[in-house]
């Protein structure tokens, strides 16, 4: 069963540039209908009843666009519905997809008279409906952009509320109002007043010697961070939005303005920064990250993590990301970082075709400019641990003639092309039927790789040491075979292409075991306090 809704407007607005465009009328609408086709089926109502609640499924903010949507096409649609159950068709006719528009989704058997020439019989109105629905989506996207900016007041980057690029992103900052406290710096005059990096350690012992002397001064703390993509921001649409029982409990109701706000990312239980290992039913599977790993070695590492991870970063804006997220004098404050660079394939992925590919040389002026950007701000001694681009044939591969959650005896396959069709596939070179794509994308990924390894080998930085580390994405799969586990359960059942939660806790894992395996040096030793850290800290103020 299928969120349709939900799906496209997040899609809509974590795969576009633009949050929520008018292309989307089409696919938005297809999905919408079936979804309303299918509500009817499973709850044995008429489509006059389930689009009458169809808006009690969403968050009250969308139930305005909602009820419009509803306004206008429910009369088209019940009466479309008489005569043809094909969403595709029934979306083109009531006028939401272009008449020349070609993309379809369900099975062509399905239709019942639908015609691709044929005209639409609300030919008339077709500029009023495009109106309409311009304010529809003109709306939603007021919804996006109506956030409130981060908030941050003392302008340190760190945030003591979660959401909003918050503490889910970077360790939660125990004093907002002021500029000199957030985690990972260096402490003033060893915390002894109050906790100026927000690790917990702060205050004097009964020798009047400072803790943070005591337990973490010559400890070599470090921050995590991870500049990215989705994989690094953990990209995720829980299935529960795809199931009819799901829905009718309120499922969209309570977490879908949530995960817009989050830009439908999960960094909390990321593979880089993740530290919350609390069970969550929408994010299924154990939480490990680089960071845990970081902090297990060394407490006073706590809350220092920073994820600059943005859904489809690409080597050409990542210079402006770091430009927009780290501030010199802050960072040079802080201590120095342990950071991965892993940009996986948005660069293969935000082309259309293959004349839009970068060239190698392109992708390596961007990605060199970009670390002469971070080397100007971090502190000295930190290191970068570089990451190959993934085998992105390897999802296709895998999945294509699998079904996909939205049934109809769609296969991803299917779903891939659908997407594509309309322009916003994740990645459309290497989620197609198209061979000779998928083959070219992968040949320039591996140069891009090695460009990124040649870079490792040949420019020196300031500020850090580079390493390259090839992804262990064979590896992983090697482990989900050797534990007999499907494969498939590798990617994200909706999208097909993120790396699930239980990818990610390997990915975690094997990249700190090849770091540890090729670079020991570079693993800063474990804390001699820990414990005593934790018997008189406890959890340090969480997270
Ligand atoms: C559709 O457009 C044609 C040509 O503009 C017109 O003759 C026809 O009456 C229209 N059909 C409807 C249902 O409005
Ligand atoms: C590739 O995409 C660009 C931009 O969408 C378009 O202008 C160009 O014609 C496309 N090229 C091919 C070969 O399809
Ligand atoms: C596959 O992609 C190539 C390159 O974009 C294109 O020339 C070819 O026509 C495509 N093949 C099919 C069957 O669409």
């Amino acid at each position: 069963m299928k969120l349709l809704i939900a799906f496209l407007f997040l899609l809509s607005l974590l795969l576009t540039k633009q949050p929520v465009e008018p292309g989307m009328a089409c696919p938005l609408g297809t999905f919408a209908i079936s979804l309303i086709i299918d509500v009817a089926e499973y709850e044995s109502l008429s489509v006059e009843q389930v689009l009458d609640k169809l808006c009690n499924y969403l968050p009250s903010e969308m139930s305005d666009p909602c009820n419009k949507f509803v306004d206008k096409y429910a009369k088209m649609i019940i009466e479309e519905l008489k005569t043809d159950d094909h969403p595709d068709s029934i979306a083109q006719k009531i006028g939401l997809c272009a008449m020349d528009r070609q993309c379809t989704l369900f099975p062509q058997k399905q239709r019942i008279y639908f015609q691709k020439n044929s005209k639409s019989r609300y030919n008339k109105s077709e500029q009023e409906l495009k109106s309409v629905w311009d304010k529809i989506l003109g709306e939603l996207k007021k919804i996006y952009e109506k956030h409130d900016p981060i908030v941050d007041l003392d302008g340190d980057h760190f945030s003591d509320s979660k959401k909003l690029r918050g503490s889910y992103w970077r360790g939660k900052d125990c004093d907002d109002l002021s500029r000199s406290t957030f985690p990972g710096k260096v402490p003033n005059s060893g915390d002894k007043l109050f906790d100026s990096n927000c690790n917990g350690v702060h205050g004097r012992d009964e020798n009047k010697i400072n803790y943070e002397d005591r337990f973490c001064i010559g400890t070599q703390p470090m921050g995590t961070m991870v500049i990215g993509d989705s994989i690094g921001a953990h990209f995720h649409i829980p299935v529960q939005f795809f199931q009819a029982d799901q829905l009718s409990n309120g499922i969209l109701k309570d977490n879908l303005i949530d995960l817009i706000e989050m830009e439908g990312d999960w960094p909390q239980k990321s593979w880089v920064t993740g530290f919350d290992t609390t069970p969550n039913d929408l994010c299924e599977g154990t939480v490990n990250s680089i960071y845990l790993k970081m902090l297990e070695r060394n407490r006073c590492n706590h809350r220092n993590y920073q994820n600059i991870a943005v859904n489809g970063m690409s080597s050409p804006n990542v210079y402006d990301l770091l430009q927009n997220s780290l501030t010199e004098s802050l960072q040079k404050e802080s201590y120095p970082v342990f950071g991965l660079f892993q940009l996986f394939g948005d660069d293969i992925c935000l082309s259309m075709n293959i004349t839009q590919l970068p060239t190698p040389q392109q992708f390596r002026d961007n990605v060199v400019k970009s670390l002469h950007q971070l080397d100007s701000v971090l502190a000295p001694g930190s290191v970068i641990f570089v990451m190959s681009l993934m085998d992105g044939t390897r999802p296709f591969k895998i999945l294509h003639d699998k079904p996909h959650p939205l049934g109809h005896g769609i296969t991803y396959a299917d779903f891939y092309e659908y997407m594509k069709c309309n322009e916003i596939s994740f990645c459309p070179l290497w989620l197609t039927t198209n061979e000779t794509e998928r083959a070219y994308a992968e040949k320039l990924a591996l140069k891009l790789s090695q460009q990124l390894y040649d870079i490792v080998e040949n420019e020196k930085f300031v500020n850090f040491e580079t390493r390259f580390v090839d992804t262990p994405q064979k590896e992983i799969e090697e482990v989900f075979i050797a534990n007999g586990w499907d494969l498939l359960k590798m990617y994200e059942p909706v999208g097909g292409f993120h790396p699930t939660q239980l990818t990610n806790y390997w990915l975690a894992d094997l990249t700190w075991k090849k770091i540890n395996s090729l670079y020991p040096d570079l693993i800063p030793p474990i804390n001699p306090h820990n414990q005593e850290i934790i018997d008189k800290f406890g959890d340090q103020g969480g997270f």
